[in-house]
């Protein structure tokens, strides 16, 4: 049987959602990591470790923010026809960010400082785009998912050589957030013109430059 959340149920979901994501290691993944027993890596520098942990900060602050953007937009879009498949998205993203953190701890480093910013500020974004209309939000995601797209393959090039295990996590971040993409389309998303991903495109080098070693 189901029942309405009351509000109060409804706020305490909210803030569990926010622990889960900005709380190291509270998020638990549904799906088993990419990275299994099977992939091993190869001998790797400290330097080498130290530029693997600065990228997989940066994917997993990246997570951070589309569990703030999914969250932001719960909150105000109604997307009523694909509500079940955007919280199918997030639950993948969850997996998202709990590979990411497990990778992290395997490097013997952490997650940025300064994720509680990028998570409010993502948030914002959210709730402000689902404000306005839902073929704007879901172009918001798409433009999004692309963005992140771009940052995977770059990071796959640019990872050590022997890091096959964050490689193996990030390939299937790569085949979910295109999924994701294309699911923010077909539900109607508005294709955003070039200047507005030129915006997107700066604000995620700012996350970036400062995750990397933060
Ligand atoms: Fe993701
Ligand atoms: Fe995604």
């Amino acid at each position: 049987m189901t029942r309405k959340l009351s509000r109060t149920d409804n706020l305490i979901h909210q803030f569990d959602t926010v622990l889960r994501t900005l709380v190291p290691h509270a998020a638990r993944a549904s799906r088993p990591t990419p990275a299994g027993e099977e992939v091993h890596d190869e001998p790797m520098s400290d330097e080498e470790r130290r530029h693997a942990a600065g990228l997989m900060r940066i994917n997993h602050t990246g997570e951070v923010c589309a569990q703030a953007l999914y969250q932001g937009q719960g909150l105000t879009a109604k997307l009523p026809e694909v509500r079940g498949q955007m919280e199918e998205a997030a639950q993948e993203e969850i997996d998202h960010l709990a590979w990411c953190d497990d990778r992290l701890q395997e490097l013997h480093d952490h997650t940025s400082r300064l994720n509680p910013f990028f998570y409010a500020a993502s948030f914002g974004l959210g709730a402000v785009a689902g404000a306005i209309g839902d073929r704007l939000s879901l172009g918001f995601v798409a433009a999004t998912e692309e963005q992140v797209g771009k940052h995977l393959d770059d990071h796959m090039e640019r990872l050590p050589p022997g890091d096959h295990r964050s490689r193996a996590v990030l390939r299937q971040m790569a085949i979910d957030e295109a999924h994701h993409a294309q699911l923010a389309l077909e539900a109607g998303g508005a294709r955003f013109p070039a200047p507005v991903k030129f915006g997107m495109s700066l604000m995620s080098r700012v996350m970036t430059k400062s995750v990397y070693k933060l």
